[in-house]
């Protein structure tokens, strides 16, 4: 029988905005200008993300599909799980490879998916619902840095953090969140973590540049959410996508970069902002890593590393790491 979905929401209206004000007031008045990546997921921007996943050029969703379905048999048993946690769940397409390979064991009873955008969060609850009769879907609105003590607790739980989202961070935050999460799990908890690995320059860049500009509006997506939460007038025609590779930080970044010297108003804030003729503002670091860092970094919060996968071209990575007691 179907379970309607249960959502808890802890992000509504009135504390995204704080949070944005404090985000936009700070990350503005930087330099060089910088504003969090969290902010690029509204609907529009979760459904261009979505997009991006399918662009041939953006090949980490479908290497860590790849790992997941050669791999999912192994992650159900050594797992155990009877609860599925997906920290950054977004649309929960690939998710249905772990629930289909848990449902198969007889063991699953539920999935908690976490997100900070509650109409992708909304829409993939009701359609797992309707897809894993029997599976109570507990969804959390929260936001990474604040919420995570919110999930709930208890069954065995298989943790999930996909797409490569904890390139996201930059490194002191990684480790606040990735402590974050080991503290909300208990001994034998496990955590499936997905991450994009370091490789040739031109790949990289080319997943981030994009020919049809998907990525592009996905960037500039950022300025619309401040324009209309904000009541700013930043005028997107006006700032070009730009992803670079910073190779000693071994990461991608991506910049809005000014076309003309101009002056924003952020009339939520009663704040200008000036821009030079092409001043960058950078809106995302993207990681990518050494398979031989993961572990030591795991274990530094107490997840002991059971499993590493990497596809068969070895872009991508997944590990299964452990809660010790
Ligand atoms: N796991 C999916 C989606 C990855 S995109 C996949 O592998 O394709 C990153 C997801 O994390 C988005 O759904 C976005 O809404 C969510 N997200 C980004 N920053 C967040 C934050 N600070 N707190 C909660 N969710 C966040
Ligand atoms: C969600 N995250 C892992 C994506 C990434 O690749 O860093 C976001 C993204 N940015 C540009 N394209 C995709």
């Amino acid at each position: 029988m179907m379970i309607e979905p249960v959502v808890d929401i802890h992000l509504d209206g009135a504390w995204i905005d704080q949070a944005l004000r404090e985000d936009v007031a700070q990350g503005l008045t930087n330099q060089p200008k910088e504003l969090p990546p969290k902010w690029f997921y509204d609907d529009r921007g979760s459904e261009l993300f979505d997009q991006i996943t399918r662009l041939p050029e953006y090949y980490p969703t479908r290497r860590e599909r790849e790992i997941l379905e050669r791999e999912v048999d192994v992650i159900a048993e050594r797992s155990g799980a009877d609860t599925v946690v997906e920290l950054g769940s977004g649309t929960s397409e690939k998710t249905r490879i772990v629930l289909d390979a848990l449902a198969a064991t007889g063991w699953l009873r539920r999935y908690v998916p976490f997100d900070n955008s509650e109409a992708t969060l909304r829409t993939a609850a009701a359609e797992l619902a309707e897809a894993y009769k029997g599976l109570a879907v507990h969804g959390v609105v929260g936001d990474f840095e604040h919420h995570l003590s919110h999930i709930p607790e208890g069954g065995c739980r298989l943790m999930m953090l996909l797409g490569g989202t904890i390139g996201n961070f930059p490194p002191a935050a990684r480790k606040d969140f990735l402590a974050a999460v080991a503290d909300a799990m208990v001994p034998g908890d496990t955590f499936l973590l997905g991450f994009d690995l370091v490789k040739e320059h031109d790949r990289l860049i080319a997943a981030y540049d994009d020919p049809d500009g998907v990525t592009a509006e996905f960037n500039r997506n950022v300025l619309s959410v401040i324009n209309r939460r904000l009541d700013a007038d930043f005028d997107l025609d006006q700032f070009e996508h730009e992803a670079r590779f910073d190779s000693d930080q071994e990461w991608i970044e991506m910049w809005l970069r000014s076309s003309r010297p101009q002056r924003v108003t952020i009339g939520g804030l009663g704040m200008t902002v000036d821009f030079d003729r092409d001043e960058r503002m950078r809106t995302e670091i993207s990681a990518k890593f050494r398979p031989e860092n993961i572990g030591p970094e795991l274990a530094s919060v107490g997840l002991a590393m059971e499993r590493l996968w990497t596809d068969a071209r070895e872009d991508y990575a997944l590990t299964l790491s452990r809660m010790v007691g």
